[in-house]
């Protein structure tokens, strides 16, 4: 049984095997591409610019797509921005926290990061002690921009992106943004619209709907994620191959070759590098 067959059996929530297709060819250069990647300043105009206009996603694919976000983090000296979008056992993990953590925290305005101050984020407060170091949490204005509508950004806004507790959470005492959630007495100690300047940021986000759906059910996510995916790594090619097409175990290993980034395939690269990562 080759390992296509043997990932059959496993009916894994997450297929991409059955639907990863083969045959793309790198290209070496990519005039322009750097102005073709979104800038996270332009906030939902960039998602809807880069993953709707021009890879032909639906909206909820884009925000599916998005979900990535869970994983990994940014680093300064990279794009000049700081921190995970959530905590760092989730982002570890491939799963819909990214979601959860857009609504289930409070998230204000960070004006400049680290000393830039032509960078901005938007840093969580709440519930809890704010986590900084190592362990900040943050949202660029293209994360929060799907929930909230944030016109004018980390930048220019100053209101708290947060939700009520119609979530399902079970604190007995928020506290978000400054102010505090009093679970018995059901109201906030200080008023929402005394805990920042201008209160709360519009709930009315770009995608606000499919951010809820997809914090609610991990399957959801995953199915929608799945077809983004398959549109984002098969755009501009009509002639890729399904792993099924090519699965005498001779050309199943050819396939299985010529799959792997153009590193992994070198005669350097560790064996397994396909599809280990799947199995
Ligand atoms: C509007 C769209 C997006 C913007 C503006 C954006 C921006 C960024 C930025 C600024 C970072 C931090 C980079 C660093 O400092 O090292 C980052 C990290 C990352 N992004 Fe995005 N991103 C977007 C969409 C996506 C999508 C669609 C995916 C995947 C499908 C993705 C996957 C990742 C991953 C995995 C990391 C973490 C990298 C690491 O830990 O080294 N991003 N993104």
């Amino acid at each position: 049984m080759n390992c296509y067959q043997q990932h059959k059996k496993q009916k894994k929530n997450l297929d991409f095997i059955t639907h990863f297709q083969w045959g793309r060819t790198t290209a070496e250069k990519c005039e322009g591409a750097a102005y073709r990647l979104p800038n996270s300043a332009d906030g939902c105009e960039a998602v809807k610019n880069v993953f709707m206009d021009a890879m032909g996603l639906t909206k909820k694919q884009a925000t599916a797509l998005m979900g990535v976000h869970t994983l990994g983090q940014a680093k300064t000296k990279n794009s000049g921005h700081a921190g995970r979008w959530s905590d760092a056992k989730n982002t570890r993990k491939f799963n819909n926290n990214y979601y959860n953590s857009l609504l289930k925290k409070g998230w204000r305005p960070m004006k400049e990061v680290c000393g830039n101050k032509l960078k901005h984020q938007w840093a969580r407060q709440g519930p809890g002690p704010m986590p900084s170091g190592s362990k900040t949490e943050m949202m660029l204005d293209t994360d929060i921009c799907l929930a909230y509508n944030i016109p004018k950004g980390a930048r220019g806004e100053i209101c708290c992106a947060w939700q009520d507790q119609t979530l399902g959470n079970k604190w007995e005492r928020w506290e978000m943004c400054g102010g505090k959630w009093q679970g018995k007495s059901k109201k906030w100690r200080t008023g929402p619209a005394k805990r920042t300047k201008k209160g709360d940021c519009s709930r009315k986000g770009f995608a606000a709907k499919d951010v809820k759906t997809f914090a609610k059910s991990e399957s959801k996510w995953l199915q929608e994620f799945q077809k983004a995916w398959t549109i984002a790594t098969s755009n501009g090619f009509s002639d890729l191959k399904y792993l099924n097409e090519s699965c005498s175990s001779e050309s199943h290993a050819q396939a299985a070759e010529a799959a792997v980034t153009p590193e992994a395939s070198s005669p350097n690269a560790p064996k397994g590098a396909y599809p280990s990562g799947y199995s």
